[in-house]
């Protein structure tokens, strides 16, 4: 077995300079899980190295990745070891399609980010706009880069003019909506952070989202359609009264 250190080096590509912020941020949250899972990802021609950081965070790490085609990937990578364990075992607990779960968090996590790609696959049934899913192995998910030479901005981060603005708030408003009432299925932590904006709106984010049957989704839901609404408010909108697209449809 070659040292953890020798395979990140790979994982980064050989000639990558040690003193990068890639190598500092794989350095300090790859372990042997992560480090087998990138490699049986390359092994499968999934992903052929890791070439920046996108976003750090306290669950999960977003790099900037390569393709076998030379394009560009978002790879998504669950901390192993994380202190927000009990509430993905609470978020977990409550999703039926979940049967049965591990005490052992790296399992736990790894549960936790199986079920956001099949999150993905389910919402790109309901025609939303979201990141393609390309595979994930354990702790890590590999999915569509979007952005262009850098990543799509946040809403929360852009000034977007009038038109764009209510053309954003309807899309995300009848996605909450569509999602509902034909997927049976909630985002839940839907707001300015987890949506790009390019060429229109992008969803991201979507570990815990879930289904209607869920005991919880309807406070998933409720919270989907006031962050929407009070953020577009703030911004100016002559939004719709949440309360009452919420009882729409709860009925
Ligand atoms: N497919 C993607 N393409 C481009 N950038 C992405 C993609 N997915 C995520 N990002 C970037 O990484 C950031 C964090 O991603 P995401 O919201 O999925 O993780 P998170 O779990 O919320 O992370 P945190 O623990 O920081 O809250 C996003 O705000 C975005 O900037
Ligand atoms: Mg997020």
């Amino acid at each position: 077995m070659e040292s953890i250190d020798r395979e990140i080096d790979k994982l980064l590509g050989l000639r990558r300079d040690r003193d990068s912020e890639t190598f500092k941020v794989a350095n300090e949250v790859f372990d042997r899980t992560t480090v087998e899972s990138l490699s049986y990802l390359i092994r499968r021609r999934k992903l052929t190295e890791l070439r920046g950081v996108l976003s750090t965070g306290k669950e999960a790490n977003v790099f900037l990745g390569m393709g076998p085609n030379g394009e560009k990937l978002a790879v998504k990578i669950y901390r192993t070891y994380t202190t927000e364990f009990r509430r993905i075992w609470e978020h977990l607990a409550a999703d039926p399609r979940i049967g049965y779960l591990p005490k052992d968090v790296r399992k736990l996590v790894m549960v936790w980010t199986r079920r956001e790609f099949k999150n993905l696959q389910r919402a790109i049934k309901y025609a939303v706009r979201v990141p393609e899913p390309v595979a994930f192995r354990n702790n890590v998910l590999i999915m569509e880069f979007i952005g262009g030479e850098g990543p799509a901005p946040r809403l929360k981060d852009v000034e977007l003019e009038r038109k764009e603005l209510e053309e954003t708030y309807e899309y995300l408003i009848r996605t909450i909506e569509r999602l509902w009432r034909r997927g049976d299925m909630v985002h839940g932590d839907l707001s300015e952070y987890n949506v790009l904006i390019h060429g229109g709106p992008v969803v991201i984010d979507w570990s815990q989202a879930t289904v209607r049957r869920n005991r919880r989704s309807l406070e998933l839901l409720r919270r989907d359609v006031f962050n929407v609404t009070s953020y577009f408010r703030r911004k100016g909108l002559d939004v719709e009264d949440p309360l009452v697209v919420y009882e729409n449809l709860v009925g």
